[in-house]
């Protein structure tokens, strides 16, 4: 059956044929040519995957929006992985980056070792990656292309400083550690033990794992404080298991703040609301503001640009005669 239609609507279809043709040849650039113009530095069409840690802390969460909103920003499509803090999670989430074909990966490890056989399927498959905030053990430096992260021996020492002053260099000290086998689990305590060596009264006499968590910090604090009710100090090595302590402490009855000090290390506004209300003593900060940094390597990886393979992330000490006036200032 043949379709006469008025000479109107012919023209209406002829004349939004052409346009949809000249649409769709401006939307798609011949191969080789430069991006569309409104590219924010040609990373419009990029697809990177994020293999996260988990959601363990606010500082996490805090991170995780941060590489959220610069992708967004710059037009990325961002293909996330929450690890719920698994190393074998997330070496399956970088696998199936790597089989979909990703741009580049940022990854953000849960543990320093182990990365060897994977990061070598990304290399082979020339896929870039970037690694932000935690470091990795490899003998092959060129298996990822720069780590962007915080310098956490310096923060551990940081930490020890602060205290060795505030305390004339007497303490016992409770400390919650970190993720086993995390970076900032190993630096922060071997920066803390470096920073206090010199002072012989401050003793560590109790340190466990709290995984990074406030319920870890809350429940281990608990069950060291039956058995060490001396301790003077908690040192904590993030804010979170910091303010879990704050938590117990108060249960069993003690002053957080005053009778026990205690310090960590973040930075986040939870932290500076403890020390506003007298509870935290010091926080040394470590940003997790790292979405720029972490999609201009990947665009400096994807162009070919050589670039430092350590970005290290200057922070600054905290307390409480600063705290009140720096809330306000904080992003996360
Ligand atoms: O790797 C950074 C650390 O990991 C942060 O200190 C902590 O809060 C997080 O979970």
């Amino acid at each position: 059956m043949k379709l006469t239609l008025p000479i109107s609507l012919r023209t209406f279809c002829l004349g939004t044929t052409l346009a949809l043709a000249a649409v769709l040849a401006g939307c798609k650039p011949p191969s080789g040519d430069a991006p569309a113009s409104g590219d924010k530095a040609g990373t419009k069409s990029l697809t990177v995957g994020f293999a996260q840690v988990g959601a363990e802390s606010s500082w996490r969460t805090a991170e995780t929006k941060s590489i959220q909103d610069e992708a967004e920003k710059r037009g990325v499509k961002l293909k996330f992985s929450d690890a719920q803090g698994k190393q074998e999670n997330q070496i399956k989430a970088v696998r199936g980056f790597i089989a979909q074909g990703v741009d580049a990966i940022i990854l953000a490890p849960v543990v320093e070792t182990g990365w060897e056989p994977v990061l070598r399927e990304a290399k082979q498959a020339k896929i870039p990656v970037v690694l932000v905030d935690r470091g990795v053990k490899v003998e092959d430096e060129s298996l990822f292309a720069t780590l962007i992260a915080s310098d956490f021996v310096a923060e551990g020492r940081m930490a020890a400083e602060w205290l060795v002053k505030k305390t004339e260099g007497k303490a016992q000290i409770i400390e919650l550690q970190g993720t086993p086998g995390a970076a900032p689990a190993n630096d922060r305590k071997r920066g803390f033990e470096e920073g206090i060596k010199a002072s012989p009264e401050m003793k560590i006499i109790a340190s466990q794992s709290g995984d990074f968590t406030r319920t870890g910090g809350k429940q281990v604090t608990e069950a060291l404080l039956k058995v060490h009710s001396g301790a003077t100090v908690i040192y904590a090595h993030n804010d979170d298991m910091a303010i879990g302590a704050i938590q117990a402490l108060e249960e069993a009855g003690k002053k957080p703040g005053s009778d026990v000090i205690v310090l960590s290390i973040d930075g986040v506004k939870g932290a500076f609301e403890a020390m506003v209300a007298g509870k935290l003593n010091c926080t040394v900060e470590c940003s997790p503001l790292l979405g720029g940094m972490a999609f201009d390597a990947v665009e400096k990886a994807k162009a070919g640009t050589a670039m430092e393979k350590k970005t290290v992330v200057p922070d600054r000490v905290f307390d409480q005669s600063t705290a009140k006036d720096e809330l306000p200032n904080r992003k996360y």
